[in-house]
């Protein structure tokens, strides 16, 4: 008999909620931890296409399961505290393995790094609103890949998971994947945020000295950390990255519009720091980080 898992998904946010709804359709047993919401029972809405599926799960209750499986999918400056947030839980047991998705890098404490991590990266697209009854509103608008760092003797739960969330490649490292979204996120989101532009204008030409720039830098950061890039395929999959969502805002203009806590800090200011305490120069990143604290504060 194949072990039953249970899933706590933190939120649900838009990505967090995507997986759920996946769980959920695939028959098995979820809970959301919400750090707001104290009803028993939390809703929302899955806007994709031309449908709409509505759901409806138990908040998770203590002392939580032993085969509990956490996703952990929320904004980077949120990281830390959502990760204390679930080992302070009743029933809590440092070999629940947890999913954890985020843009930008975050430096975890000690004790916070002895948990049972698995990175994702993934490149769905999808926002979190609320309908017009006050219900949590997650529209699908992008569908995308993942790719989740797993060790290779343990199959299980992750067979479950890619098939609620599909496509999910699983891998042993998923350093390279992540320097990389990290260096596409640090060209994409602080230029459209400060310019306000939709992410196909960077497109053009007038841009693409500053981004070879970036890049360049990024790529010499990420060198630093045993991560090695090619620096023009870098370049290439930030325009690809651009032109396959070129009407779409990115993450950071659409915080910046809604007057929302932005993740700079876990992109640009991690690089930053990072190419700082490696004696690597990433000039044009502390220019454009410059460029958006004056604006943004
Ligand atoms: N959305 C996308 O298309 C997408 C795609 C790729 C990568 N990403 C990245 O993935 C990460 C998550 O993005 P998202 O768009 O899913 O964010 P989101 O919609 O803001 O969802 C995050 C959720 O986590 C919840 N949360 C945070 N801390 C918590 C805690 N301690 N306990 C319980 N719940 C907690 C938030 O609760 P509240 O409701 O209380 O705030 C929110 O519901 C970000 O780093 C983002 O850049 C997003």
């Amino acid at each position: 008999m194949p072990i039953k898992y249970h899933w706590i998904t933190l939120g649900p946010g838009a990505v967090s909620g995507l997986i759920a709804s996946g769980l959920c359709d695939n028959g098995e047993s979820v809970s959301v931890l919400s750090r707001h919401n104290r009803a028993a029972t939390i809703e929302w809405q899955l806007v994709r296409a031309h449908e709409k599926r509505n759901y409806k799960v138990p908040a998770t209750q203590l002392p939580i399961p032993k085969n509990s499986v956490f996703i952990v999918a929320v904004k980077a400056f949120d990281v830390i505290s959502a990760l204390q947030h679930i080992t302070a839980l009743e029933g809590f047991d440092k070999s629940m393995p947890i999913v954890l998705s985020h843009n930008g890098m975050v430096e975890l404490p000690k004790a916070l790094k002895q948990l049972n991590l698995h990175p994702m990266v993934t490149t769905h697209g999808a926002v979190k609103s609320k309908n017009e009854n006050g219900i949590i509103r997650i529209e699908h608008r992008g569908t995308g890949r993942s790719w989740l760092e797993v060790r290779q003797e343990e199959p299980e739960p992750w067979s479950t998971l890619q098939q609620a969330f599909p496509p999910l490649v699983l891998e042993q490292n998923t350093s390279q994947r992540r320097w990389l979204k990290l260096i596409i996120n640090c060209v994409i989101n602080p230029l459209t945020a400060i310019y306000k532009c939709e992410n196909g204008k960077l497109l053009e030409d007038k841009w693409q000295s500053q981004i070879v720039s970036l890049v360049n830098e990024a790529v010499a950061v990420a060198e630093t950390q045993n991560v090695v890039l090619d620096a023009k395929m870098c370049h290439r999959e930030v325009l690809r990255v651009a032109q396959e969502t070129a009407l779409n805002s990115s993450s950071m203009l659409q915080d910046i519009k809604q007057q929302r806590h932005t993740e700079i800090e876990q992109l640009t200011g991690y690089l930053i720091k990072t190419g700082e305490s490696a004696d690597v120069a990433t000039p044009t990143h502390q220019q454009l980080l410059n460029e958006f604290q004056k604006r943004y504060g």
